[in-house]
């Protein structure tokens, strides 16, 4: 059976134009694959803790060498990358925020980058450990991003492909949707919807 991780990032909750479009693919995705189980994450209303110096002293040293503090900090940890490695593919719904992602969704990918987990690295460079999986990011934006375009620099997909790759996650998909504030946000949202419909059936 299929499992799939349905993450959404906005903070503007039934307003958020990423999770009308996300719904709109897995709502399409699922008609494909009605056997698929959807787990789903809201950062936006329920953000996860930034991850601290317990944290990072945790998961570099051994169990029986953990304190309390070091532990409880695990606690949250560990069944968030639990659940990303039990999937097989992820879909994001991800405004745009100053020009790249917002704050939950970095502090929660933060829980992720766990070396010899989901990383290694050496002089050679990093290598990404998890492997036979998919993504698909949903950005929504004010703005034109474009090549060309007045308004600045993309650093949503960079970094996204960056940070999946190293992972090991390169069969990743980019649905961007610009011009919702700045722009024709009708003609933005018809080709958006038109896309997601084409890609469910594919992807
Ligand atoms: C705090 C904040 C920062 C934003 N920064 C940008 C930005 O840098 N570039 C841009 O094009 N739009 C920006 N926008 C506009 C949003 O990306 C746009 O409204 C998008 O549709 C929001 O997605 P949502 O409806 O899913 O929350 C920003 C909006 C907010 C609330």
């Amino acid at each position: 059976m299929r499992r799939i991780l349905h993450i959404d990032a906005s903070y503007s909750g039934e307003k958020s134009v990423s999770r009308a479009l996300s719904q709109i693919f897995i709502t399409a995705w699922q008609k494909f694959h009605p056997e698929a189980l959807i787990l789903y994450r809201d950062l936006g209303r329920f953000p996860v803790p930034y991850i601290n110096k317990n944290w990072i002293a945790a998961i570099h040293s051994p169990p029986e060498t953990h304190t309390p503090e070091m532990i409880q900090a695990l606690e949250v940890s560990n069944p968030l990358l639990e659940e990303f490695l039990s999937v097989d593919c992820y879909v994001f719904g991800i405004p745009m925020y100053g020009f790249t992602i917002p704050a939950t969704l970095k502090a929660y990918l933060e829980h992720l980058i766990r070396i010899g987990c989901t990383y290694e690295v050496d002089e050679a460079g990093v290598r990404g450990l998890v492997h036979g999986k998919k993504a698909l990011f949903i950005t929504s934006r004010g703005g034109n991003y474009s090549s060309g375009s007045p308004f600045g620099e993309d650093h949503q997909e960079p970094y996204l492909r960056t940070i999946f790759g190293s992972f090991g996650i390169q069969d990743v998909e980019f649905v961007n949707v610009n011009n919702l504030v700045l722009g024709d946000r009708e003609k933005s949202m018809v080709a958006a919807q038109a896309r997601l419909q084409t890609l469910a059936a594919h992807w």
